[in-house]
């Protein structure tokens, strides 16, 4: 057979993976293999794409690929759960990067001698750097925000967007003026500086505690850098990974914004979300009931159902394997146990669901907003470790800042008992009734401390 017909067959089988590979990140359960699916159609595509083309030079290329597998391999096996949204804004970053510096270089290659640029060409090769620019720049700025060495309080400064608008619309001209006049390098520089400079200030007035939706609007992006650059050397296998991760990003942000009852509009100038001190809370005016961890494990061990809701104190005290010790004891003693996942419980887009994953909580326990909030009325206790806002009642209330979020009704199940460390509030900073409520009690201490107790006491129960 030809070789462009099998590298075509074989282009086609890697878009086959690409796409059934994202279809199973839907799903915890089918979401590894997921992984590997598109891992492999990259290798694919990667593959084919080097031996159809003229190599420059063959140890640049190894070089490269080794010293990227190995970063790679050793971040991802060195991260801490906590710090997975840094990293996904670095893969971003880089990834958005990679699209500018392959477009700058297609524009070197095709004008850097004096040719004129045709106007499509220039068009995807003016999109892909700016789109890449931005997000390498923006991505840089999140992941900063995140790490803690950016401020995480919104920096805001007057006529901040009117400037941002200018510079866009400068860099849209200066765009315009290389696709159809006569482009030169410095040209092409100055507008990628620009594009460089325009995502630091797109991503510095949003609030740290934000930043996941920026990483995923972020990862959308760099989705789109990579389809545009596909556009502009002609290479569709990169316009189908381009386009499915740029949908794909632009989908989780949706479903981010939804969870959270915000708009994108919102998030973006609403320059929320600082991690600054929290509003002042009257903790201590109101009464709450307190149990230790032998009057919770008797309560829980002699339930006949059990719902766990995990929040973000869960990940921080890192208390998952012991949450599971718990469960199984509980199910050995007949009880019934499941999970009640909200979309935004922690952090960044199915956290819970990966910390839970690495404590081999089984997949079917687990049951999202929609399925659990009709069980919980005849649940006997539900134990919510380090969540707040996912479970705030006040989310009802139409003056509340969470008016409309969606919650997980903890407050209609016959017990509630909540783990943390103190009254004080989540992400949102706000009080919260449930710690209030007759059928509440409130169980104090670090989740992994708490929960260690909770295994030796419910044992000896
Ligand atoms: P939060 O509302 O942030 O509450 C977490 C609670 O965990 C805190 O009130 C804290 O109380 C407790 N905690 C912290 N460290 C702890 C420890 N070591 N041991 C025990 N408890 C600990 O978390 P949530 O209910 O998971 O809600 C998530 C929030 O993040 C939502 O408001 C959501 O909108 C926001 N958010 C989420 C995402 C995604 S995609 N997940 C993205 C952006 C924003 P104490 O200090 O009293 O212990």
């Amino acid at each position: 057979m030809d070789t462009t017909v099998i590298a075509h067959l074989a282009l086609l089988a890697s878009a086959f993976l690409f796409v059934s590979g994202i279809k199973q990140l839907s799903s915890p359960a089918t979401a590894r293999s997921g992984n590997a699916r598109a891992a492999l159609a990259m290798l694919v595509a990667v593959v084919v794409t080097v031996l159809q083309n003229e190599i420059l030079s063959w140890p640049i290329v190894a070089a490269s690929v080794v010293a990227g597998a190995l970063a790679g391999s050793f971040l991802a096996r060195t991260i801490k759960m906590t710090a997975m949204p840094q990293l996904v804004a670095v893969f971003n970053g880089f990834g958005g990067g990679a699209s500018a510096a392959v477009a700058g270089a297609e524009f070197l290659r095709v004008a850097g001698g004096g040719a004129t640029l045709p106007a499509a060409e220039g068009a995807t090769i003016v999109l892909g750097t700016l789109i890449g620019a931005v997000t390498l720049s923006g991505s840089f700025i999140a992941y900063g925000k995140l790490q803690g060495i950016v401020t995480g309080n919104p920096v805001v400064f007057p006529l901040q967007k009117t400037a941002n608008a200018i510079l866009f619309l400068g860099i849209l001209v200066a765009g315009a003026a290389l696709t159809v006049g006569d482009p030169t390098p410095e040209m092409y520089f100055a507008l990628a500086g620009a594009a460089l400079v325009l995502g630091v200030l797109l991503v510095i007035p949003i609030g740290g505690a934000d930043m996941p939706v920026v990483v995923s609007l972020l990862n959308s992006y760099s989705g789109l850098a990579a389809a545009a650059t596909g556009f502009a050397l002609g290479n569709m296998i990169l316009i189908i990974a381009g386009a499915l991760v740029g949908a794909s990003g632009l989908i989780l942000t949706q479903i981010m914004c939804k969870a959270m009852n915000r708009s994108l509009a919102n998030v973006a100038f609403g320059a929320f979300g600082a991690e600054g001190p929290k509003a002042k809370l009257k903790t201590g005016e109101r009464p709450v009931r307190d149990v230790d961890a032998e009057q919770a494990a008797m309560i829980l061990a002699y339930a006949s159902s059990v719902a766990v809701v995990p929040g973000y104190g869960l990940a921080v005290a890192q208390a998952q394997h012991e949450l599971k010790k718990v469960c199984d004891m509980l199910q050995e003693r007949g009880v019934t146990v499941r999970f009640g996942i909200h979309p935004v419980a922690g952090r960044m887009p199915g956290h819970m669901n990966v910390l839970l994953a690495e404590a081999d909580v089984s997949y079917d326990q687990l049951l999202d907003l929609d399925e659990i909030n009709p069980e919980f009325g005849s649940t006997d206790v539900v134990l919510v470790v380090g969540a707040n806002d996912v479970v705030n009642p006040a989310a009802r209330d139409p003056d509340s800042v969470i008016a409309g979020m969606p919650i997980l009704d903890v407050d209609r199940a016959r017990s509630v008992i909540v783990m943390k460390r103190s009254l004080s509030a989540g992400f949102a900073g706000i009080d919260n009734d449930l710690f209030y409520m007759d059928n509440t009690m409130m169980f104090f201490g670090d989740a992994k401390q708490a929960m260690s107790d909770l295994v030796r006491e419910v044992r000896e129960a």
